[in-house]
């Protein structure tokens, strides 16, 4: 009788589901921009890898499935059953910023590095969202992409980043059955690095070969499944360093991956998709005096990020543009500093990217993928924005400020002026639990738009 009353329930409310749990009603914290000149009253959805991930079926003391470390073994002894037995939590107004440490005011998000209280709360992820149950998608092709940043209170190991990536409008709701949830809890997440830390992944818990480290959420590796999707990082960034980057994948869209697609260690180059991207980092690229506090673009103050997503007569990707704003002033990207032996490129071409990994001796992997191309179907299929404040527990973020391989001293290998012993999450955690970055302003315009002299 029971069991078939189950059944019974679970046919007409479509419980096998990535769904959601029903005790808080979700929130979405209200974040304009603007389009083309016009004020959207947009709202930003927390990342469901932040979320309480707990027992569906209703009880006084709800169970959680996933205890920030590990799947529940009884809850979870298989992904179907874990996706039916597991619900994921919506996120009440007032525990945007007491317990996740996000504020969001008009055009400005600001996010915290840690916030703790009830919970131990490391780092965030937000999407833009165009409705309560939408990402917003943008078009970037032959389009203008501006924000501003304060990068200030960043120090070394952490990474305040704005990006797009491929994911589904919905979040991957009407391409997976069994995803109830959807966008509306910030399901679907994907990136170039075919991350395996994603919670749910393809309609289900990732909880299948899952290895959590005995610490804290953002520390675990992840199960057998991995989200891949393309990826354009328009800022990776603290206040020693900054980087942007197109990542390109030979799949379309978001594209869930096991085994030697998802590219892990000695596979980096076997995956589906391109994990070092084709970067312009101005401090690798040897402008060492360019970005950072007091400097050209002084990170100790608010920034004007532009990006310019150049195309050629055919309408396909043929530039990658940076240009700056501050104090009222424009300032060009810095090219290349390497004297004779590249090309003196300040921005991302085909070109560029097939010099400067020769001169670093990389392997072009972009090219590989589909470069330029690729990048410019990915775009035109449209992309949605994340922001994220994160520490990175695998490479100490020496990727970005520091010099990585850290005893390498060949041309490429030094990043950014950060120690090659900085960025241990546990250590800046403990030390600068109250970093933050701020984003605002976000626009998107006609190239040129910054400049309000341009003649059109
Ligand atoms: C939602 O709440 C009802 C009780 O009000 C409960 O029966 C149901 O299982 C809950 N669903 C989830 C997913 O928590
Ligand atoms: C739920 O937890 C509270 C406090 O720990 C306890 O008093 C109560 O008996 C629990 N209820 C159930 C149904 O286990
Ligand atoms: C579903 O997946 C296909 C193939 O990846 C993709 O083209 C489509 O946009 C997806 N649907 C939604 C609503 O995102
Ligand atoms: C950074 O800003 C602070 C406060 O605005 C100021 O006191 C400090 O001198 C600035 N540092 C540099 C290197 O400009
Ligand atoms: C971080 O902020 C909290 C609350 O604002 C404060 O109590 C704490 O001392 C700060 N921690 C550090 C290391 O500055």
């Amino acid at each position: 009788m029971r069991l078939a009353l189950t059944f019974l329930l679970c046919f007409l409310a479509v419980c096998h589901g990535q769904q959601a749990g029903n005790e808080t009603e979700e929130y979405h914290s209200p974040l304009t921009w603007e389009n083309d000149g016009s004020i959207v009253s947009g709202s930003v959805v927390i990342d469901a890898n932040w979320r309480w991930i707990h027992s569906a079926s209703y009880s006084e003391n709800q169970t959680s499935c996933y205890d920030g470390v590990m799947w529940d073994t009884d809850l979870c002894p298989d992904a179907d059953t874990c996706t039916e037995n597991c619900a994921v939590e919506g996120i009440a107004q007032e525990e945007w910023d007491s317990i996740y440490g996000i504020t969001a005011s008009g055009s400005q998000l600001t996010l915290t590095y840690v916030t703790a209280g009830y919970s131990y709360i490391v780092g965030a992820r937000v999407f833009l969202m165009a409705d309560d149950d939408n990402y917003q998608i943008f078009n970037l092709l032959d389009k203008e992409f501006s924000f501003d940043v304060d990068t200030s209170n960043l120090p070394c190991g952490l990474n305040g980043a704005l990006y797009f990536v491929a994911m589904d409008e919905d979040g991957g709701s009407s391409n997976y059955s069994t995803n109830t949830a959807g966008a509306k809890y910030g399901i679907g997440y994907c990136n170039a690095q075919c991350p395996h830390d994603v919670k749910f992944i393809a309609g289900k818990t990732n909880s299948e070969g899952w290895v959590g480290f005995e610490t804290f959420d953002t520390y675990a590796i992840g199960g057998n499944l991995g989200a891949c999707c393309p990826e354009i990082d328009i800022w990776d960034a603290n206040s020693m360093a900054q980087t942007y980057t197109a990542h390109v994948c030979s799949v379309d869209g978001y594209t869930p991956c096991t085994g030697i697609d998802c590219g892990d260690d000695d596979d980096r180059h076997n995956g589906v998709c391109d994990k070092d991207g084709c970067d312009f980092a101005s401090y690798r690229v040897g402008q060492t005096d360019f970005y950072g506090s007091g400097l050209t673009i002084d990170s100790n103050s608010t920034i004007t990020v532009i990006t310019q997503f150049i195309t050629d007569d055919s309408g396909e990707l043929s530039e990658i543009r940076r240009i700056y704003q501050q104090n009222g002033q424009t300032i060009q990207n810095a090219p290349v500093n390497f004297p004779g032996d590249v090309d003196e490129y300040d921005s991302i071409t085909e070109d560029y990217c097939v010099d400067i990994k020769r001169y670093f001796g990389d392997t072009n992997d972009f090219d590989e993928k589909g470069g330029m191309s690729a990048m410019s179907d990915a775009l035109s299929k449209g992309m949605v924005l994340a922001m994220s404040l994160l520490d990175d527990p695998y490479a100490n973020m020496l990727w970005l400020d520091s010099t990585y391989p850290v005893d390498s001293t060949a041309p490429g290998a030094l990043r950014g002026p950060c120690d090659t012993s900085s960025g241990d999450p546990d250590e800046i955690q403990s030390e600068f639990p109250n970093s933050t970055v701020t984003f605002s302003n976000i626009k998107l315009g006609p190239i040129q738009s910054y400049d309000i002299n341009y003649d059109y």
